[in-house]
């Protein structure tokens, strides 16, 4: 029985469908997306495949110094088991599935591709066409192969033309069934992560000469990039993915906020005037004050990642996004780490009634994705946090759909949220009488 079906019974008698009025119930008032708008879940191929040895976060994961609490040993042996996963996503309802190139898997050795590989991701691509998911397909996803890393990874003076030739050979190979492309996932956070803050490979601490430089590759990797695939076969809209919060400025923090947003935005927002979209990813809120990076506001809730809970980041994150690059916009990752289902699906809903907000402004929204499908490998923080709509039973890899997936699956149906203020005990679209 798929996992869809099974799992639906285990929910029952939370009701998980349909907003017309039936037995006792009412229709609740509801937001309502523009047609065409896109539902959809995103993931990273190393976070889900396993058995990813040949690139740099292996090497990091096994590198005692990493701080790195976890291997990601065989994730959610997705690289088997991706059949599952696209068809989780269509019994859904959900319109897109999001998901990343393993580059290592696809140039194992500098120059050398492998059909092999190209043919796995075709017929992951050709699945969702089968299922009537749109396959968004990113490029890079925070992971370069080791040959890439040994020869000076995103600081190398060629790095852009490295990656540029990758993307073109895989385009080449997958172009006519790509729905939507993102050549970097979040570039902003491989800079920061990797050359200033050290928890991303390669480790560099507080190093802000090679962290410019690397902003500044990654720049021309994605103009790069986004050109190959505009020359390659297939037409689909390219895009870039952002990581962004809300930051706000305590007083006197106001031009340390300004040359943050500047350094880890700005910058690559610029970069994308001649792009279809662009991808943000929020999933919180920071303080900047006159010292720097300002301590979260104690009265509001943490996520399992520290964060605070704040899902109203949406609409900012959205508003400047639109606002500094002038493109439309698609939410590519949103969501929320915690074990608690209900307080994921709450989150969910503010912040699509927080991406309504902006539609209703005039804002070119075009999608929304919700990270993640899966509860998947955290980068530096291991198995811990639990972002997905779905669980994944270790060892058996035995996926366990939670509520929230039936209630974004609804979502998504409906192309509609039913607010906060009208919604059922449960989570319901539909709201009791
Ligand atoms: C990344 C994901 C990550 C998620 C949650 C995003 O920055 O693209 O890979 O799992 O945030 O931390």
């Amino acid at each position: 029985m798929p996992a869809v079906a099974r799992a639906r019974r285990a929910c029952d008698p939370v009701p998980c469908g349909g907003m017309t009025s039936t037995h006792g119930r009412t229709t609740a008032p509801r937001l309502v997306f523009p047609p065409g708008f896109v539902w959809g879940v995103a993931t990273a191929a190393h976070q889900i495949e396993g058995g990813n040895v040949n690139n740099d976060w292996w090497a990091w994961e096994h590198n005692p110094d990493s701080g790195t609490v976890a291997s990601s040993g065989d994730a959610c042996d997705s690289f088997h088991r991706w059949r599952e996963d696209v068809d989780l996503v269509g019994e859904l309802g959900l319109s897109a599935y999001r998901f990343s190139l393993e580059w290592s898997r696809i140039e194992p050795a500098e120059g050398e591709f492998s059909v092999a590989a190209l043919e796995h991701y075709r017929r992951i691509c050709a699945a969702c066409r089968g299922r009537g998911v749109l396959p968004v397909v990113t490029f890079h996803h925070f992971t370069s192969p080791r040959w890439f890393a040994a020869r000076g990874g995103w600081e190398a003076a060629d790095a852009p033309d490295l990656f540029a030739r990758f993307v073109t050979r895989a385009a080449a190979h997958l172009g006519d069934l790509i729905g939507w492309a993102c050549t970097l996932n979040e570039p902003n956070v491989v800079a920061v992560m990797g050359y200033f803050q050290g928890q991303y490979p390669p480790g560099v601490k507080e190093d802000f000469a090679r962290y410019a430089a690397v902003n500044e590759n990654m720049v021309r990797a994605h103009t790069l990039a986004a050109e190959a695939l505009r020359a390659g076969p297939g037409d689909y809209p390219v895009g870039l993915t952002l990581s962004m919060a809300e930051i706000t400025a305590d007083e006197g923090g106001e031009s340390l906020r300004d040359a943050a947003e500047e350094m880890l935005e700005n910058v690559f927002l610029r970069a994308t005037t001649d792009d279809d979209f662009v991808g943000v990813q929020c999933y919180t809120r920071m303080h900047f004050g006159p010292e720097g990076v300002a301590p979260n506001d104690p009265e509001v809730p943490l996520t399992q990642m520290g964060d605070e809970l704040w899902p109203q980041a949406v609409e900012h994150t959205v508003r400047r996004a639109a606002s500094v690059s002038g493109r439309p916009v698609v939410v590519t990752e949103n969501g929320i780490a915690t074990d608690d289902d209900a307080e994921r699906i709450a989150f969910l809903r503010d912040a699509l009634e927080s991406a309504h907000r902006c539609i209703d402004e005039g804002i070119d929204l075009r999608g929304y994705f919700v990270w993640s499908l899966l509860d998947n490998f955290e980068w530096h923080l291991g198995y811990g946090p639990k972002f997905g709509i779905v669980a994944v039973t270790p060892d058996t890899f035995e996926r366990r759909p939670k509520p929230s997936a039936y209630w974004f699956g609804e979502v998504a149906r409906s192309n509609a949220v039913v607010p906060a203020s009208t919604a059922g005990p449960h989570g319901e679209q539909i709201a009791p009488e």
